[in-house]
């Protein structure tokens, strides 16, 4: 069995659970934790006793966005380089449904990979956002793109341009998850409708989800482009130092506008 840093991986009958586990940090998606995490899911969609798929976090928080420490002194071309947010890209190749279990602070780059998976079920605590313009960046991980297909382009302007959080009812209202439920059965519901999926014909079920996923593939991939060429080219700013270093040091940020 594999032994990962950052995630723990559970077996409930036909389904696979993947518990983002780094909660010193409100599971801040590092390099190391997306990949784990995107292993563990490859491994799962390998597995016949395995129909379906759910990935959680913790009660406070499924994740708090990328790692803020691990990129804030990179340069432009070093996150070029580096290019970490092709991990995120794996989950596309997945295929059987992930479900997103979703309670307490879902940020930035944890938005955005609950919005990879195939469907949210949230807890009444879940908050979901798009804050890297208090970073002095924007979304690198499809968050301007899922995120104004899923909720509109009005909301979603309000998200990206002005942090603007939704409670888990206006996610409910918007259309970004399914259904909302008390935070003691948000699990138990994303694990019990990933079993009822996993009862389902398997091969129904793939070509389902291609289908569906094949309606937001239009000129997605030329929008992901376009979204990661401007979020690296925002390392050559002076505000994305500052609004880094301002999250590191706990201070405000004091933007110029270069
Ligand atoms: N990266 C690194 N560390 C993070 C983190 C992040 N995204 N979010 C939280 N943490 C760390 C904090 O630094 C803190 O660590 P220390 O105890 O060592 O100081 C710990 O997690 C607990 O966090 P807080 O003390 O800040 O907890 P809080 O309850 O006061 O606040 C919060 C919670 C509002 C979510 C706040 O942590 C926060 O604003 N986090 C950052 C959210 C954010 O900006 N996300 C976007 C990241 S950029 C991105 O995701 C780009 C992309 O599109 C790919």
């Amino acid at each position: 069995m594999t032994v990962f840093q950052f995630i723990q991986t559970e077996v409930h009958d036909r389904v696979g659970l993947v518990r983002l586990n780094r909660p010193e940090a409100l599971n801040a998606l590092n390099h190391t934790l997306v990949s784990e995490l995107m292993s563990a899911l490859e491994n799962f969609d390998q597995d016949a006793q395995i129909g379906a798929m759910v990935v959680c976090g913790n009660e406070r928080a499924f994740a708090a966005g990328a790692d803020i420490k691990e990129m804030a002194e990179a340069s432009a071309v070093e996150m070029l380089k580096r290019d970490n947010i092709s991990q995120f890209d794996r989950i596309i190749n997945i295929k059987k449904p992930v479900i997103a279990a979703v309670s307490g602070w879902c940020l930035g780059g944890g938005n955005e990979l609950a919005m990879s998976c195939d469907m949210i079920i949230a807890s009444e605590t879940a908050r979901f956002g798009q804050p890297e313009i208090n970073l002095g960046v924007i979304p690198g991980a499809g968050g301007t793109q899922r995120l104004a297909r899923a909720v509109g382009k009005a909301i979603a302007m309000e998200m990206v341009l002005n942090n603007r959080t939704l409670t888990a009812q206006e996610a409910l209202q918007f259309g970004l998850v399914n259904r909302v439920v008390p935070v003691e059965r948000y699990l138990d519901e994303a694990l019990s409708l990933a079993g009822e999926i996993a009862g389902r014909a398997p091969l129904a079920v793939r070509l389902g989800k291609a289908a569906i996923n094949h309606a937001y593939e239009s000129f997605l991939s030329d929008g992901l482009a376009d979204e990661r060429r401007a979020f690296y080219l925002l390392f050559a700013s002076r505000d994305q130092k500052e609004g880094m270093a301002a999250f590191v040091e706990k201070r405000k940020p004091n933007w110029k506008g270069v």
